[in-house]
């Protein structure tokens, strides 16, 4: 059983989330969802840029698992920073998955590139409109997602809540120190996407010597090392056997040196500037 975090709002988290990011709509979403519910996991990580909601809501459904010992999470995109769209956006994708409340709602990201001339404003309407869903009950806790320093402080000077949740890329060799010691500062649970590096670490002599070394394989070590530092690792496979093997993992003991060997591992992607992407 994978334990919990607690947020900023009193909330709690399961530590490790299932992730669906290219889980193809249909078969591959619904699948691999209903195995990752079966294997254990509690807490699913989807968005409305997946365009699978619908696949993962009917797992959900079917996994015959009560909704309230399921964690469900999906995103705001890119075309709904207002108060209007984010309310229609909530609207459709509670629609999709068939529920009547998300646990987490987040802004997706945080500087679209048709608002870039004015994505603080967006992301503030966005954000009021949340907060009253969350009043509302239709979220029980509210984030963002891509988010650096800059965002953040912006949409400190309108919110009324504090983002529960920064969900950013972190695995071995990417770590983004400034705004991981930003959400450590302010109490926001910090979420790991990419967490196996998007398939990059499977390679990395590294990797694959530690694996060795702890005699599991390079996902666990690498989600170890995720959990080591705090984060909140959503790793994602349409493989059953991964899909178990990437729960596998909370005996590891990394070493410090170890550790730190993983956060500064060489020739990892670097994570995306969200002020510059062309979407
Ligand atoms: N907020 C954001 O902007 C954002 C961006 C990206 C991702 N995310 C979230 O974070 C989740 C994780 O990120 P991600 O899916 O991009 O990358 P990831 O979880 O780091 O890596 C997934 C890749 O690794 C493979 N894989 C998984 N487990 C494996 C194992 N045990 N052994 C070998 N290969 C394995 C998967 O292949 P198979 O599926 O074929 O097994 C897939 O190709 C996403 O699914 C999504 O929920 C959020």
């Amino acid at each position: 059983m994978v334990s919990v975090y607690t947020m900023n709002d009193g909330l709690t988290i399961p530590k490790v989330g299932f992730g669906t990011f290219k889980a193809a709509d249909g078969e591959e979403a619904y699948q691999s969802t209903l195995e990752a519910i079966k294997a254990g996991y509690r807490h699913i990580d989807t968005a409305a840029y997946y365009r699978n909601e619908e696949s993962v809501g009917r797992a959900i459904k079917d996994s015959g698992i009560a909704r309230d010992e399921l964690f469900v999470t999906t995103k705001l995109w890119n075309d709904a920073h207002s108060y209007e769209g984010a309310k229609a956006a909530l609207a459709a994708s509670l629609e999709r998955l068939q529920l009547d409340y998300v646990d987490l709602y987040l802004i997706h990201w945080p500087n679209p590139k048709a608002i870039r001339d004015h994505w603080q404003e967006g992301n503030a309407e966005a954000w009021r409109y949340m907060e009253e869903a969350q009043k509302a009950g239709l979220i029980r806790s509210i984030g963002v997602s891509n988010f650096l320093v800059h965002h953040l402080e912006a949409l400190a000077k309108t919110a009324k809540v504090t983002p529960a949740v920064n969900q950013i890329r972190l695995a071995p060799g990417c770590y983004q120190e400034e705004v991981v010691d930003y959400c450590r500062k302010h109490d926001i649970v910090i979420e790991a996407w990419g967490p196996l590096g998007q398939g990059e670490i499977f390679s990395n002599a590294d990797m694959k010597a530690l694996a060795e070394k702890y005699d599991k394989t390079v996902a666990q070590v690498a989600l170890a090392w995720s959990l080591y530092e705090g984060f909140l690792p959503l790793p994602k496979s349409v493989h059953k056997d991964r899909i178990k093997e990437n729960l596998d993992f909370t005996d590891i003991q990394l070493s410090a040196e170890d550790a730190d060997a993983i956060r500064h591992l060489a020739g990892a992607t670097p994570a995306p500037d969200p002020d510059t992407k062309d979407f």
